[in-house]
């Protein structure tokens, strides 16, 4: 997923890959029983078919099963096994695309970190073999949920393992596939991140993507959870059909329910026709609900019975609808805190967070802060009548220093003010209004002087609007003397200190012309 980008910097433009690697549809996730069904093999056949790929399978396993291995082989897979992490991580190599199986039945609680590592691996497509006490252990399921194409009991058949492993490989290689074709895209929606927490985000959204599970995405402002909830729909199999955001803080609480629900004709005065309702609208398709803390508790235990029931009633109406929708759900507040103050339904939220994506502050994304500047002023440079190429170097330390309380949404607002104030072809850290965020140059006690003197001449100018004799009295100087400092110093226009509002005009100083060379 990963592209060269025009910043010269490593750029994923997720939302087009997206498009391309949801094609051959999710692999299917749950237990072994379903998979034993005749499925199109989708990707697995693909896979097959592409001579140019070469199928390559890591097999980890505490006791590797001789009779699996030896059939993986006969089925064409080029097979490596490992019976530790350790061992596993050397034998993958970083341009290559795997299938992989790991074994939870063999390794310890205390090997999982270890294996957690080789699990993150993004080119490896896993298949976890695993049993009902291995499943018990919450650690396992997380494991499993994070980072697995899908998961079986032992014993398993040997063709459904070949079948999966093959599907999760071809999965794998199309991601694969769409690199080099994909252009770094000017699509709104693109998504740009390259630090370990956005690769993260990226492998989560993929995995999240292939299941109807309802999606809970937590972050602070502005970090791109609506971008995610839409990068989540558009690479799963609902993408043809419509994502519906609707944003709980901003409709008024009388209004919520109807516009959730919708209304029949006559429901309530002024009821003139019937309405339907966002949720009803999403049928077939991915429901965004922003800003769920504001949901009233009215429309939270609405939405609870329709997440129960899969069926909605329009007010007024008495059928129930049934509506085939996937819940996505985002908000920046704390909602253990909401739930603890009673503000929001603990068995609400336990419906909404079966998968839970949390979106890193921009603060946390380390060198993105500065691709994310260049993505944002490639987007929009045309707004400026200058041909600006990039920013200072202090404006880039700026960057690095500042917290970003509104994270990429302050980005972006930041540096479009910048294309349009900067005054060189460069943006500075005070076109972006980060000035204070610069470290302290070290400067000679020279420069100390001289900049000392400046800020007082100003100051004392000021203090007496340009008035030079009180100035200079004020100051313990002469007036010649204070004439020619501010010639020194370029302060003898006096716009430079009144901003071209000057009220009282400077009196010309009688012993020494202003034209007079110093
Ligand atoms: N990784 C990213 N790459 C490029 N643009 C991004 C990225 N993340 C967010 N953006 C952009 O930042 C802006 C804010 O994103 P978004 O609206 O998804 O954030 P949010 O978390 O929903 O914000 P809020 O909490 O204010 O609703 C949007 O213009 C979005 O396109
Ligand atoms: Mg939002």
């Amino acid at each position: 997923m990963r592209e060269s980008s025009h910043l010269g910097a490593t750029v994923t433009p997720f939302a087009g890959a997206g498009q391309r690697l949801a094609v051959t549809g999710p692999p299917h996730s749950g237990g072994a029983a379903r998979h034993d069904e005749a499925h199109d093999a989708g990707a697995a056949r693909d896979a097959k078919a592409a001579p140019e790929f070469e199928r390559t399978l890591l097999y980890v396993a505490r006791t590797p099963d001789p009779l699996l291995g030896a059939y993986l082989k006969s089925r064409g897979w080029e097979l490596a096994t490992a019976r530790t992490a350790h061992e596993a991580s050397r034998l993958v190599k970083p341009e290559a695309a795997y299938a992989g199986i790991v074994d939870l039945t063999g390794f310890a609680p205390r090997e999982f970190t270890g294996l957690e590592t080789i699990l993150r691996l993004q080119q490896v497509g896993w298949i976890a073999l695993t049993d009902n006490s291995r499943l018990a252990d919450p650690e396992v399921r997380r494991l499993i949920r994070h980072y697995c194409f899908d998961y079986v009991h032992v014993p398993v058949a040997h063709p459904t393992l070949d079948y999966l492993v093959g599907h999760a490989f071809g999965m794998v290689s199309l991601c694969d596939l769409d690199t080099p074709a994909t252009p770094a895209s000017q699509d709104e929606d693109e998504m740009v991140g390259t630090c370990e927490a956005m690769q993260q985000l990226f492998r989560t959204i993929r995995k999240v993507a292939n299941t109807d599970a309802t999606v809970f995405i937590s972050g602070e402002s502005g970090t791109g959870k609506e971008l995610t909830a839409l990068a989540i729909h558009e690479r799963s199999p609902r993408r043809k059909a419509p994502f519906v955001p609707i944003n709980c803080g901003a409709i008024p609480h009388h209004l919520l329910q109807s516009e959730l629900f919708g209304y029949e004709r006559g429901a309530f005065t002024g009821a003139n026709q019937r309405k339907i309702g966002r949720v009803e609208s999403a049928n077939g398709g991915t429901l965004f609900l922003d800003e769920i803390g504001d949901l009233p508790m009215e429309s939270q235990a609405s939405l609870l019975r329709f997440l129960q029931e899969g069926k909605i009633e329009r007010l007024g109406g008495h059928e129930q609808i049934p509506v085939d929708v996937r819940i996505i759900s985002a908000t920046h507040v704390d909602l253990e805190s909401a739930m603890r103050d009673g503000r929001f339904r603990a068995d609400l939220f336990h419906r909404l967070c079966v998968l839970r994506v949390d979106e890193p502050p921009l603060r946390a994304r380390g060198k993105d802060i500065e691709i994310l500047a260049h993505h944002v002023l490639h987007k929009f440079k045309m707004d400026s009548a200058r041909k600006i190429r990039g920013f200072t170097p202090d404006a880039i330390e700026a960057m690095y220093n500042y917290n970003w309380p509104g994270n990429v949404r302050e980005l972006i607002n930041r540096v479009r003010r910048a294309i349009v104030m900067a005054e060189s072809k460069l943006i500075s850290a005070e076109d972006l209004d980060l000035a204070h965020f610069t470290a302290q140059q070290t400067v000679t006690l020279a420069q100390a002087r001289e900049a000392a003197e400046r800020r007082a001449i100003e100051a004392a100018l000021l203090r007496h609007r340009h008035r030079l004799t009180e100035a200079a009295a004020d100051l313990g100087i002469s007036r010649v003397t204070l004439y020619r400092l501010m010639g020194t110093h370029g302060l003898r226009d006096e716009k430079t200190i009144f901003g071209g509002e000057a009220e009282n005009q400077a009196e010309p100083p009688p012993d020494v012309p202003p034209d007079t060379p110093e």
